[in-house]
């Protein structure tokens, strides 16, 4: 049984318990492993399992969510109070006052924190953070504290004595003696790394308001500090670690890194950090896509909601961490398949920005240069530069197959055909790097059967995108084509099987309806334009 098993159990025993000795006898196999774990008392481990379990259940647990829990009546918990300060001291649970529209005012709640669940997970809690492998491991555990600050609300000071304490346990590491030996502020220092971080993901510019986001329970100290970085009296700016953006296109609120910066934070490391941070070809970063409002058919629309739940970076790297402990390959491979233009690509672009993940595209149409005899070669290189990207501190991008529907299909047994052949070899190429495979891969294609089965098998999650249906492209319809009066929408769609593809050519034919005519489109010439798009009639004499 691993440690998070016994947690577990010692929940489920203790449930309405009523804390008698006689039944707490029980608990001790449960409670023996995790007590040495933590290093704390029999009572503290009990308090902390049952913490840990609220704070994954909802977040955190009070006084009296404990009590209900066992049973007893709150004054009861009273005798705990002890405990749980030992708890604290040990940086095993944190306490907050309650928030949010349901707690009780004032009251206070215990939840464990993120490091301390990874550190679990991990089976690495050493002191209670864990022990770092190198710098690039340090950066990764600030920024998580900071990611919390600023998400979960866990506050600046806490932020603070994490930092410390992480810097404390970790002395050894450059990083460390640096920020604690340092004479800039320690908000300056994790602004700092914030952005060092950023840029290890492929990020080069940071907006001024994330970048102090950590700040988000004092508002006024954050609006100083974001002042301070907009008027240049930062001490990060005076002294040349990191620059604003100035360019046609970029933002002035955009921070960026500096060799100093980096070489600051960093020293000889510095330069290993860049090679990390190789701009990569191609890479479609998360930011920089738009948003588009996908109305996809139920099916769809849960499948790939599951999906985006398991692809968000916490959750991912819970999952990860869970299946390389159970020596599994955290790989997750997803085929999005159907007809043309019905949000499959789109649908991987939406993923990508909802997750903060980046997308690596493969272009087939580079691969396949057939007659070289390079594409075999080329193919592995796509997966090799995939390994190397995520090899270092970036969270995994999405290797995208878009349309992959050479590579995917049934493989030939015409082996006369030189095509043939060299498609085949890099087809076997890719089933085997699938078997290897770690992070995430997405492919599309317009292909719905004649997928090969040997590919069929290899991927973990199918989502067949059909055409929608009626309510569905009601909704496309009004999002994209609003002008047009609800009767007009309701009649169109319920006499066009269009997919969103098509609409969103037609949204597009009004567009230039108008240009040229200074008006919007009548509704029986958005039928013609719908008539077009399926093909049904000629296309009109302008010729669009
Ligand atoms: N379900 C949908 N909801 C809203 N818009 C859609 C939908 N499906 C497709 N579109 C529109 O059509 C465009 C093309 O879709 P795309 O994702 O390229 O289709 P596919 O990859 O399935 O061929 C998208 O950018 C989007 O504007
Ligand atoms: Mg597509």
């Amino acid at each position: 049984m691993n440690l998070t098993d016994h947690i577990e159990s010692l929940v489920k025993k203790s449930e309405n318990s009523k804390l008698l000795s006689g039944v707490i006898q029980s608990f001790i196999p449960n409670i023996r492993p995790i007590k040495d774990f933590l290093n704390c008392t029999q009572n503290q481990a009990l308090l902390f399992a049952v913490i840990f379990y609220h704070t994954l259940q909802s977040g955190s647990a009070d006084l009296s969510d404990m009590a209900g829990h066992f049973e007893v009546p709150v004054m009861r918990m009273l005798k705990y109070k002890d405990d749980l300060n030992q708890l604290i001291k040990k940086r095993l649970i944190r306490q907050e006052q309650s928030r949010g529209p349901f707690s009780k005012s004032g009251s206070i709640s215990y939840y464990v924190h993120q490091g301390v669940v990874d550190g679990i997970l991990k089976k690495r809690l050493v002191g209670n953070m864990g022990v770092l492998k190198d710098d690039f491991d340090l950066i990764i555990r600030v920024y998580a504290f900071m990611e919390d600050a600023s998400d979960n609300g866990g506050g600046y000071e806490n932020l603070k004595d994490d930092l410390l304490a992480t810097c404390k346990e970790n002395n050894n590491l450059d990083i460390a003696k640096k920020i604690m030996g340092s004479d800039m502020r320690d908000y300056e220092m994790l602004i700092l790394i914030f952005i060092a971080y950023k840029l290890l993901n492929g990020e080069d510019d940071v907006s001024i308001s994330e970048a102090c986001s950590f700040l988000d329970n004092d508002k006024h100290f954050q609006l100083n500090v974001r002042r301070s970085l907009m008027n240049g009296r930062s001490q990060l700016l005076k002294r040349g670690l990191i620059e604003t953006s100035n360019g046609v296109f970029r933002n002035e609120n955009d921070l960026n890194i500096t060799d100093k910066g980096l070489e600051y934070l960093l020293g000889d490391e510095a330069e290993k950090l860049t090679l990390k941070s190789e701009k990569v070809k191609n890479e479609i970063l998360p930011g920089k896509i738009l948003p588009v409002a996908l109305f996809l058919n139920h099916n769809e629309k849960q499948q790939m909601q599951t999906i985006q739940g398991l692809f968000e970076k916490e959750k991912f790297r819970e999952i990860a961490a869970r299946m390389k402990a159970g020596n599994m390959k955290a790989g997750f491979s997803v085929l999005l398949y159907g007809k043309p233009g019905t949000g499959k690509t789109e649908s991987v672009y939406q993923l990508a920005r909802n997750t903060g993940r980046s997308i690596l595209p493969v272009e087939i149409s580079q691969t396949k240069s057939m007659w070289f005899g390079e594409s075999e070669k080329l193919i592995k290189g796509v997966f090799e530069r995939y390994r190397r990207l995520q090899s270092g501190i970036r969270d995994y991008p999405i290797l995208l197959f878009n349309e992959a529907d050479g590579i995917f299909g049934k493989r030939t047994t015409n082996m006369d055909s030189n095509v043939s052949q060299t498609l085949n070899a890099m087809q076997n190429i890719i089933l085997q790097e699938m078997e290897d495979f770690e992070g995430i891969m997405v492919a599309t294609t317009n292909l719905t059967d004649n997928l090969d089965k040997a590919f069929d098998r290899r991927f973990l999650y199918k989502v067949k995108f059909d055409i929608p249906d009626l309510d569905i492209r009601r909704q496309i319809m009004q999002a994209k084509i609003p002008f047009l009066p609800p009767e007009a929408i309701g009649k169109l769609c319920g006499q066009f099987k269009l997919t969103g593809g098509q609409m969103a050519n037609i949204a597009r034919k009004c567009n230039i309806h108008e240009l040229l005519n200074g008006s919007l489109p009548e509704s029986h010439e958005v039928d013609t334009f719908c008539r077009e798009e399926l093909g049904l009639q000629e296309k009109s004499k302008l010729g669009f």
